[in-house]
């Protein structure tokens, strides 16, 4: 089954935003696989960004995440990369649709509230560079869970 990587950013954490964010994925019926809030070390944001390290804004980009705690979290489930770009909606706000999350919750692209990976292969490296650990754990754990509901969330095709 497809997993992606989401973060609440910080400027998401600072405004009391993560339990809407969650709820939201939550809703869609996509399976919370591991979650950890903190503080994203200036050399990880760099990497996490670093397709980015030639434009103007990336400066700005790094001190931004780098600002306060953030709330990574692993998700899977069916087309769960692209649903996720579409439930958080276009990068700059003012053009994100209403009824997404930066479409709802945010006006700037510099302070767009949250990140989800752009392909199978980002997903699976920014879930490793932060809430492995817990993931792993997680998936133990939610097997019994899978199983419990006859595997109609998060689906096995
Ligand atoms: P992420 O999910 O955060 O990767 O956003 P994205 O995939 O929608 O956009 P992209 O990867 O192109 O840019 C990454 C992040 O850089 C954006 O989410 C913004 O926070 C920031 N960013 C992009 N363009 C601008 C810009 O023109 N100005 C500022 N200040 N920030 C920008
Ligand atoms: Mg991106």
């Amino acid at each position: 089954v497809e997993e992606t990587y989401v973060m609440v950013k910080p400027d998401g954490v600072q405004r009391g935003l993560v339990g809407d964010i969650i709820s939201r994925f939550e809703k869609k019926g996509f399976l919370l696989k591991g979650l950890k809030l903190f503080q994203c070390p200036k050399e990880l944001a760099e990497e996490h960004y670093k397709e980015l390290k030639d434009k103007s804004f990336y400066p700005k980009l790094i001190k931004y995440i780098t600002s306060g705690p953030v709330v990574c979290m692993a998700w899977e489930g069916i087309g769960v990369v692209a649903s996720a770009r579409k439930l958080i909606g276009a990068t700059n706000p003012l053009q994100a649709d209403p009824g997404t999350i930066r479409g709802d919750l945010a006006v700037q692209t510099g302070r767009n509230v949250v990140h989800g990976s752009d392909s199978p292969d980002n997903g699976h490296r920014e879930i490793a560079g932060t809430v492995r650990d817990g993931f792993d754990a997680a998936t133990e754990a939610s097997d019994g869970f899978d199983a419990a509901i006859g595997g109609s969330l998060c689906g096995t095709q």
